[in-house]
């Protein structure tokens, strides 16, 4: 086998907090299982600590760093290189350090549409999506979705005047609509696909949802961005209700993924990191 790598590959995640990130077992499952010699780090970094560690992934010669809550917008300032959706979504969530120069890249969004579209939905083309939220996370996910040639995509936020700012902003992109939450029943007419991108249901919150199950038909795509629980209530009823659905899990082994393969030029070994991000969450369960 060609061994393209001379020196073990160095990478890692910046957060704050950072302890409980699963980036490390799966980047480090995907180096083994691709037989690449390399180690990936959780770097603890406070924010008044991040242009430090920026111009440390630059000598240190990291290949790669994946970043993550709180430093995916203010690390866009000490790059020397922005990827054109990193630059419209105004989040980086990886880093490929190419030669000193660091490029800044999001693969939230293209890996949420991948696990998608692998896992649920083959095909986006035409299709009537409805996003439930409107901040960070929905960016990402809405630009990747925009790129499908949706029929539609309408927004529902708490906050309605966020929504309609974004359906604006990515007017160019696709057909994209904002409506007032309690507006819900009408945006969910004729719906394919159903997507939370909000906080709620996440753990330790696991009785909220997002949306009243009561507004969903039984046909639809109900997707929810939320991997701890790995079945959210939306999800359960939604299942209940007949829907199909589809976990955050995918996105975060395919955010990953993309990020894996810019980092290495060869294919994610998707299945592998899938597995070790499951172990180490089931051995997290029974501490
Ligand atoms: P993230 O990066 O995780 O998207 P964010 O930018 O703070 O975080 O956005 C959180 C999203 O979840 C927003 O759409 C937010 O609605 P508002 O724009 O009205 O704040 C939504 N959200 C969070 N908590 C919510 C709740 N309890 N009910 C409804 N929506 C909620």
């Amino acid at each position: 086998m060609n061994q393209p790598h001379v020196r073990p590959l160095k990478l890692g995640v910046i957060g704050d907090p950072i302890a409980h990130s699963k980036s490390p077992v799966m980047h480090e499952a995907a180096l083994r299982e691709s037989g690449i010699a390399g180690e990936y780090a959780a770097l603890h970094i406070k924010p008044d600590r991040l242009a430090e560690m920026i111009a440390a992934v630059r000598e240190e010669e990291y290949r790669g760093i994946n970043v993550t809550i709180p430093h995916k917008e203010n690390v866009m300032r000490y790059l020397d290189e922005l990827s054109e959706d990193a630059r419209r979504i105004g989040a980086v969530n990886t880093i490929i350090n190419e030669g000193g120069r660091l490029i800044g890249r999001n693969t939230d969004g293209i890996g949420y549409v991948r696990s998608l579209k692998e896992e649920a939905a083959a095909e986006l083309e035409g299709r009537r999506i409805v996003v439930l939220g409107a901040g960070g996370a929905a960016r990402g996910i809405i630009y990747a979705l925009a790129a499908e040639a949706p029929e539609r995509i309408v927004l529902l936020n708490r906050t309605t005047e966020r929504a309609e700012a974004l359906a604006r902003e990515w007017s160019d992109l696709a057909e994209i609509a904002a409506l007032p939450a309690d507006r819900a029943a009408e945006a969910l007419q004729g719906a394919d696909i159903v997507i939370n991108t909000t906080s709620v249901g996440m753990h330790p919150h696991v009785d909220d949802v997002p949306l009243d199950p009561a507004l969903l038909r039984g046909g639809e795509i109900v997707s929810d961005l939320i991997y701890n629980p790995l079945e959210t209530k939306l999800l359960r009823l939604a299942r209940e209700k007949g829907c199909r659905v589809h976990g955050g899990l995918g996105m975060f082994v395919y955010q990953g993924a993309y990020a894996f393969e810019y980092w290495t030029g060869v294919p994610a070994p998707v299945e592998a990191m899938r597995a070790a991000v499951l172990r180490d969450m089931n051995a997290g369960a029974t501490k």
